[in-house]
């Protein structure tokens, strides 16, 4: 179904993300049929170049990002026709004339400022200004949404100045991953896990969020982030929202930020022997994390886990252990709910100890398995094992269970919907920062020092004595 009809202008729109992710993705609604007709891209950034510049520039960025299917489609030349470029001085007023002649009225007008958040306050004021945007108009802002509490603050401040919340679409990738929706599905669509969805049953939950990238050539912005700002204060948390949540009433925007804002708001402070953070080390010709960032005194964790209680009626007692890295043994992204084992073993030693494991994978292959005990086949006695029961969507589906919109492609028609249920409020970043800095603040006041981890491995030993600690273990990478 397409959805109404918009004026789409993304400022940096020539830049690494609207490249690798938005353009494709707009391509890729635009061929199923998702886009108007007459709907328009603009692309605003301080490059000198006419739209037909711009158009080669996606053209170039579908086939190179895009994959073969994608570049090969034959709606690709009514697609560029599309686009449009105007060059925009986001600290100046070059450009910004040209844009608001541009902007049709009686469509949804929307901005999407896919640049650093130190021109966000520049260009939300010259939206206003130059009278591109109205009351109806959306802001579509990415992370890092600020670095801390402060800034963060900074920026919620600056946006409103211009801006409702109700227009600000404030993006975590993440929450436009199906099967990160799906985790609302599966808790609140089916009346079999919500009894047992609490500390009286469940003995601790898993967040690993594995990488094999490295920093790549974003070394500059990553070595003044870390893992934890780069990736637990948002993605993690949102994860962590999503699974210890209290039902909403409603699958509305505001019925689900209630909750999750909830949830960070009931996280303890952690504890420093709670925290494991963690640098790759060099491997035959793959460079460490310090060569990486080209900083040999760098502290900045590329790995970190942590041990987090919620202290609410619903989850006290039980932990919660959250771990991300980057350059790790595979790319895997997987949340586990590990039940408790039952009171009573009516087996005896024989039966050995057991108990339920859901998984649920969100990348690479997106699925969710339940570890269920059953009676070992065979003619040896009452031999209790566990056994997978597996539904990877796309075996479950068919076909069209790979064929789901990326994230970004959702988000973006999101934001034309008008639909905020997939975004972040402003009190929630901020909420986020809240229990992060002091977390950040504590390692930094003792000049903790990351411990190195092999590439290609789970990341420190200590991060695994974090888990054997209590007796538990981390579930295996598998990518
Ligand atoms: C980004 C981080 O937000 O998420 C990156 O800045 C990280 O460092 C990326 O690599 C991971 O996203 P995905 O979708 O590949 O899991």
């Amino acid at each position: 179904i397409p959805v109404d009809d918009f004026d789409l202008v993304i400022f940096g729109g020539t830049g690494d993300l609207a490249r690798r992710k938005i353009l494709p993705g707009l391509f890729r609604r635009f061929c199923a049929g998702q886009m108007p007709a007459d709907a328009r891209i603009i692309g605003a950034a301080r490059s000198e170049m006419d739209s037909d510049g711009f158009r080669t520039l996606v053209r170039d960025a579908i086939i190179e990002f895009g994959g073969d299917d994608l570049s090969s489609r034959r709606e690709l030349p009514d697609f560029l026709l599309q686009l449009h470029y105007v060059t925009t001085d986001a600290r100046g007023d070059g450009g910004w004339k040209e844009l608001a002649a541009q902007m049709r009225s009686g469509v949804v007008r929307a901005f999407y400022l896919s640049v650093g958040p130190g021109l966000f306050a520049d260009i939300a004021e010259r939206l206003t200004s130059f009278g591109l945007a109205d009351a109806a108009s959306r802001i579509v802002v990415e992370k890092p949404f600020g670095r801390d509490l402060e800034t963060a603050r900074a920026l919620n401040h600056d946006l409103a100045k211009h801006f409702d919340e109700s227009q600000i679409y404030r993006i975590d990738h993440y929450l436009g991953k199906e099967t990160v929706q799906n985790l609302m599905a599966v808790r609140f669509g089916n009346i079999l896990f919500e009894p047992l969805w609490n500390s009286q049953y469940i003995d601790h939950i898993q967040i690993t969020v594995a990488e094999t990238v490295g920093v790549g050539g974003r070394g500059g912005y990553y070595d003044k982030s870390g893992a934890m700002r780069d990736m637990v204060q948002n993605h993690l948390m949102q994860l962590l929202c999503l699974i210890a949540m209290e039902p909403p009433s409603k699958f509305d925007p505001d019925a689900v930020r209630d909750e999750k804002l909830k949830v960070i708001r009931a996280l303890d402070d952690v504890e420093t022997h709670h925290i494991v953070r963690g640098q790759y080390s060099a491997h035959g010709d793959m460079k460490s994390y310090r060569q990486d960032v080209e900083n040999e005194r760098s502290f900045t964790e590329s790995f970190i886990a942590l041990k987090l209680q919620l202290s609410n009626w619903r989850w006290a007692g039980t932990p919660f252990y959250l771990r991300t890295g980057k350059r790790m043994k595979a790319r895997s992204s997987e949340i586990t709910v590990v039940f408790k084992d039952p009171p009573h073993s009516i087996f005896g030693d024989e039966g050995g100890q057991h108990h339920n494991e859901l998984s649920i994978q969100l990348q690479p292959n997106e699925g969710m398995t339940l570890d269920v005990t059953i009676k070992e086949p065979g003619p040896g006695g009452m031999r209790l094992v566990d056994v997978p029961l597996d539904m990877t969507f796309a075996d479950a589906l068919g076909p069209e269970a790979d064929d789901v919109p990326d994230a970004y492609e959702r988000l973006i028609m999101d934001v034309i919907r008008g639909n905020q249920t997939l975004f972040m409020r402003g009190d929630e970043v901020e909420a986020a920062w809240s229990w992060t800095d002091p977390l950040i603040e504590k390692w930094q006041a003792r000049s903790d020092v990351p411990k190195p981890y092999d590439i290609g491995s789970n990341g420190p030993e200590d991060a695994l004595m974090l888990m054997h600690r209590d007796g538990r273990r981390w579930r295996d990478i598998k990518g």
